[in-house]
């Protein structure tokens, strides 16, 4: 497989002392590759290259853009094994999960293939006669795409699908955690026939390849998914300069659960919001907000899925739960059961280091009695670290699951319908979820979060692709008098 940087349809490695080290967070002396990262320099070129290619790619017919990227659905397809074998190797993801998310981003390619044949206006009655007044959606030009370690296929796929199928050129800069996957995505697109410099990948830190990318003024837009910290100075880093942004950040996601819950069911989908890919999901569920009557059994159930998980290498097949994605995510979540601990929450089960792995591991961790002003229950862990609290009636849960900064993801669990739509009313999230995990998204639905969650448009579905375009109210007048039409 290729290593390092793609600029212009080819693979260097960049001209730097530093290092980008790709290794198994399962066992970290398994060193997968080395090689040079890019830089600001770097990154500059890419972008002079991808505004070359802007022209010819904006006016190649968006069906025959959909062509190509229909044809790397095919590719992906034929090499599902490969990109999941790589994602879990890389990430530490379980390798069930790692097919799962490459299913789910063919199905994204595949969604938006066929958007190339529908990327269009809307024809709007105009006040003055004898004018034709309609909208058009054209390109922005170059965009940057910024995307984390935990979904490493998936996301790339889900920003760069659109921004190609709309017409722009790409310049990504994958999680440095995660280079190999991105790779795979490079070739795959080289393979399906995307000209040279249609898209470029960078690897590198995010203070040169970001930062070069989020200030220069040819990169029109800048997509990203990741951290709060990160996201917000971005943010405002490029609206400094007036680009469009779309930022994708953190969750506090809480389940509701009511006495007339289905309560195996409730456990099942809490469990696998929880610790399912090590808890390393924005739309992990991370709350358990409980009535009295059922908690104690409900805690229960959890506690026995939890010790039903086996933890391992994601690579072997029977493992169930993978490891951090690195030291700093391991100790981050460490530090947070120390925390959960200290501000005096229950320790139902987990709180350590798994024994007698070499890698990143943490015992899947509950805690009960948690209350909502502990940090637990407020700030995102980003692992397998589940905090369950109580609540005595549905107004009561809103008001500790809106108490957070957050708005990714949430749901109920209950059989009455008339709960169900107050909850749907009342929640402040972006997506939410009735009688199921807080995970997931499809390619059809948009997919985003309100208040300290997200800024810009949502993701994939039609929001995904208007993103990436601009657009133009055109006035057409075909009248013949010489006097205008209509004072505007
Ligand atoms: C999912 O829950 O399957 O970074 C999607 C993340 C999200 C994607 C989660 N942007 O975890």
């Amino acid at each position: 497989m290729n290593t390092g940087s793609y600029i212009g349809g080819r693979w260097f490695h960049p001209d730097s002392k530093r290092l980008t080290r790709n290794i198994n967070p399962a066992d970290p002396s398994d060193v997968i590759a080395e090689f040079p990262s890019a830089t600001a320099e770097d990154t500059l070129r890419a972008v002079e290259v991808a505004k070359e290619a802007a022209r010819g790619w904006r006016e190649t017919p968006g069906p025959e853009r959909g062509r190509i990227i229909w044809r790397a659905a095919d590719i992906a397809r034929r090499r599902a094994e490969e990109i999941a074998q790589t994602m879990t190797h890389e990430e530490g993801k379980i390798i069930r999960e790692a097919r799962g998310e490459v299913t789910r981003g063919i199905a994204v390619l595949e969604y938006y293939a066929g958007a190339g044949f529908r990327i269009g206006g809307r024809t709007i009655p105009a006040e003055a006669r004898d004018t034709f007044t309609y909208t058009i959606r054209r390109p922005l030009g170059v965009v940057g795409l910024i995307t984390p370690w935990n979904f490493p296929w998936a996301i790339p796929v889900w920003k760069s699908a659109p921004a190609l199928v709309a017409g722009n050129t790409v310049v990504l800069k994958p999680a440095e955690l995660t280079p190999a996957t991105a790779t795979l995505l490079a070739e795959i697109y080289e393979e399906a026939g995307l000209p040279p410099g249609v898209f470029n990948l960078i690897v590198g830190p995010g203070s040169q390849v970001g930062n070069a990318l989020v200030d220069h003024p040819d990169v029109r837009a800048i997509s990203f998914t990741g951290s709060n910290e990160v996201g917000m100075a971005l943010y405002s880093q490029a609206a400094k300069r007036g680009a469009k942004v779309t930022c994708e950040m953190g969750g506090k996601n809480a389940v509701i659960v009511l006495p007339d819950a289905n309560l195996d069911k409730a456990a099942a989908a809490i469990s696998s919001g929880a610790f399912g890919s090590t808890g390393q999901r924005c739309t992990a569920t991370s709350r358990v907000i409980a009535h009295p009557e059922i908690k104690d059994a409900l805690v229960e159930r959890l506690g026995a899925a939890a010790a039903g998980l086996k933890i391992g290498s994601g690579l072997d097949e029977t493992t169930d739960l993978g490891p951090a994605v690195d030291e700093k995510q391991w100790q981050t979540n460490l530090d947070y059961i120390g925390i959960a601990r200290d501000e005096g929450a229950r320790l139902v089960r987990g709180g350590k280091r798994a024994a007698g792995l070499p890698g990143y591991f943490v015992e899947p961790t509950i805690f009960d009695n948690v209350g909502p002003d502990m940090r637990i229950f407020k700030e995102e862990v980003f692992g397998p670290v589940l905090a369950v609290s109580s609540a005595n009636s549905l107004a009561e849960a809103l008001e500790f699951a809106n108490g957070v900064e957050y708005g990714l993801a949430a749901s109920i669990f209950t059989q009455d319908i008339d709960t169900v739509m107050r909850f749907i009313e009342d929640v402040e999230v972006g997506m939410v979820h009735i009688n199921e995990a807080t995970i997931g998204g499809e390619a059809q639905l948009p997919f985003g979060g309100s208040k300290s969650t997200g800024v810009g448009e949502r993701e994939m579905s039609e929001e995904g692709l208007n993103f990436f375009t601009d657009l133009k109210t055109v006035f057409v007048n075909y009248g013949q008098s010489g006097k205008p039409s209509t004072i505007r």
